[in-house]
């Protein structure tokens, strides 16, 4: 997808905020510090679009950005944080919940990993619930550039075994540090845009729709 516009379209904290209509949306979901919002930035070529810090906890709402105008990248709070009240993470996760289980809610979920660290329980609950709720996710490693060597081959092996990928196969990995990776997330993006009823030529919901396709890929 060539990027012409991003913006914040709200930042919401209730469900009543979250945007209606036929847009597709790709969720960034995973323990808080993972890197989400970095990712986010890195993928729509704008630094400093989503906030982010080296302090987990930053993003305490549901960010839905607006990508040239079809589509909603929504970035979400993390969990995991300890710092924070029972008060606080009950609200996050019914805010979360609520999302997920709305009529419009993502066609992709990114499921992101720290591929340092070994998949926590919640990983693997939030993993079953996406399958049981029947919503397209990918598992993406993050922070790449953080391993060299051998780490990266065992971290590589020890994912593609809870995943449960067949031998010799790789999960996606990326690094919005230095940008490996990106291309192959890109591709699973458009994938699953590619297939979205928006893009139908019937569905004229604005001048782009079903307008343009590359090698029978429509294009945003
Ligand atoms: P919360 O909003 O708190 O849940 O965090 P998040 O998942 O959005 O993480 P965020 O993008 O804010 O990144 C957390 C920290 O990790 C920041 O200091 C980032 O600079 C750093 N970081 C994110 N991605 C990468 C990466 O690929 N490589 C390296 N080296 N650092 C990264
Ligand atoms: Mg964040």
């Amino acid at each position: 997808m060539n990027i012409s516009a991003r913006r914040l379209h709200i930042s919401a904290t209730r469900p009543e905020d979250f945007p209606r209509g036929p847009r597709p949306q790709i969720a960034f979901m995973g323990r808080s510090n993972v890197g989400k919002s970095s990712l986010l930035n890195i993928l729509l070529g704008a630094k400093g679009l989503a906030r982010t810090s080296k302090d987990p906890g930053r993003t305490r709402a549901l960010n839905f950005f607006l990508v040239n105008d079809r589509v909603f990248f929504v970035d979400l709070p993390g969990f995991g944080y300890a710092k924070i009240s029972a008060k606080i993470r009950q609200q996050w996760k019914g805010l979360v919940e609520a999302y997920l289980t709305r009529s419009e809610g993502p066609d992709l979920a990114l499921h992101l990993v720290d591929s340092r660290h070994e998949p926590t329980d919640m990983d693997g609950e939030l993993r079953e619930w996406l399958q049981e709720a029947g919503i397209r996710h990918q598992v993406v490693l993050t922070k790449l550039d953080k391993l060299s060597g051998r780490d990266r081959v065992s971290s590589m092996k020890r994912a593609a075994r809870w995943l449960g990928l067949p031998e010799g196969t790789s999960p996606l990995a990326v690094s919005s540090t230095t940008g490996q990776g990106i291309p192959a997330l890109w591709r699973v993006i458009d994938d699953v845009l590619s297939k979205h009823q928006t893009f139908r030529p019937e569905r004229a919901d604005g001048p782009a729709a079903g307008a343009a396709t590359q090698g029978g890929r429509p294009t945003l």
